[in-house]
C-alpha cells in the first residue's frame, strides 16, 4: 500500500485534477483506491460529480474519526467502483488540535495505517494553503507529486513549495514526481517556464523526475463542469468523445512513467 499526495503552494494548478485522473486510472484496473480530501473546498468531489455528497450528512467528515464520533465505514463515500472519497470540514480546527495535542497526531497516523489494510492506494488531495494537518499528512506520504502550473507564477509556486519543505523540515526526497501542467506547443511562456522548472528541479529535488507536461486542454474543464471523469464511459458528442480518447492516450503514456508501488 502506498500513500500518494499531490501538493503545491500555488492554487489552481491542477492538483485535484491530476489526483482524480491517477486515482480513477488505478481504480479502473481493479485497485482499491481512497482519496482523502485535506482541502475544505473538497473539490475532488466536484470532479467526480459528487458535490451533493459534501453536505449530505453532518457527522461523516474526516475530523469526526478522531473524536470517535465516526468509524471508517461512516466516512467513506463511494464515488466509482473501487474508488472512495473522504471529505473534510474544518482542517484549521483539526490543525489547531494537532498543534496543542500530540496524541491526536498519533491517532491520525494509526488510523491511516489501519486504512492501509483496506486499500491499495491512498491519495491525499491538499489545498494550496498549509497547516499542521498538511505537515502530518505530507510526512506520512510515500510519494509526493508536485503539480506546477506552466507560467511564471506557477514556477514561483514550485520555488515556494521547496522553501516550505525546507522551513518545516519536511523530507524533500519524498518528492518523486513533478507534474508540469498547462503546456501549449504554440505559446512561448509555457516552454520557458518548463525550462526554468526543469533546471530548478535538478538543483532542489534530486529524487524527483520531471514528467512530460500535461497539455492545456479544454476537454478537461468541459468534463469537470459536467462532473464526468475521463475514465467514465458515458456517451459524449463526437468532438468531446474524440478529445476524451486523445486525453486517455496521453494519460496512459504519462502513467507508464509512474511507479508508486
Ligand atoms: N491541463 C489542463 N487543461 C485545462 N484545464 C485544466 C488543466 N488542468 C486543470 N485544469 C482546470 O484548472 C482548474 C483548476 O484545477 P484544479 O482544481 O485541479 O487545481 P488545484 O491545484 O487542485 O486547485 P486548488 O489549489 O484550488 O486546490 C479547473 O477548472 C481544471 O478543470
Ligand atoms: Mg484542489
Amino acid at each position: 500500500m502506498s500513500i500518494i499526495s499531490t501538493f503545491c503552494k500555488k492554487g489552481g494548478v491542477g492538483k485535484s485534477t491530476f489526483i482524480g485522473f491517477l486515482a480513477h486510472f488505478y481504480a479502473k484496473q481493479g485497485k482499491k483506491v481512497l482519496i482523502i480530501s485535506a482541502d475544505d473546498q473538497n473539490s475532488i468531489f466536484k470532479i467526480f460529480g459528487a458535490s451533493d455528497k459534501i453536505y449530505e450528512e453532518q457527522d461523516n467528515f474526516f475530523e469526526y474519526l478522531f473524536t470517535g464520533q465516526a468509524e471508517l465505514g461512516d466516512v467513506l463515500i463511494p464515488v466509482r467502483d473501487n474508488l472512495y472519497l473522504i471529505k473534510t470540514l474544518n482542517t484549521e480546527q483539526l490543525s489547531y488540535q494537532l498543534t496543542l495535542n500530540r496524541s491526536q497526531e498519533k491517532a491520525i497516523r494509526s488510523i491511516i495505517n489501519e486504512y492501509s489494510t483496506y486499500f491499495d492506494y491512498i491519495f491525499v488531495d491538499f489545498p494550496p494553503s498549509s497547516n499542521r494537518l498538511s505537515e502530518v499528512l505530507l510526512d506520512l506520504s510515500d510519494y509526493i507529486f508536485i503539480v506546477v502550473g506552466l507560467d511564471i507564477l506557477g514556477v514561483d509556486g514550485f520555488f515556494n513549495t521547496i522553501q516550505y519543505f525546507i522551513d518545516r523540515d519536511l523530507d524533500l526526497s519524498k518528492i518523486r514526481y513533478i507534474v508540469p501542467n498547462g503546456f501549449s506547443a504554440n505559446r512561448r511562456a509555457p516552454k520557458i517556464s518548463l525550462e526554468i522548472l526543469t533546471n530548478q528541479a535538478k538543483d532542489f529535488t534530486k529524487n524527483a523526475e520531471v514528467l512530460p507536461p500535461l497539455h492545456d486542454k479544454s476537454i478537461i474543464k468541459n468534463l469537470q463542469e459536467k462532473g464526468i471523469s475521463v475514465y467514465d464511459d458515458v456517451e459524449l458528442e463526437r468532438y468531446d468523445r474524440d478529445q476524451r480518447e486523445i486525453l486517455r492516450k496521453d494519460l496512459a503514456e504519462l502513467f507508464k512513467l509512474i511507479n508508486v508501488d
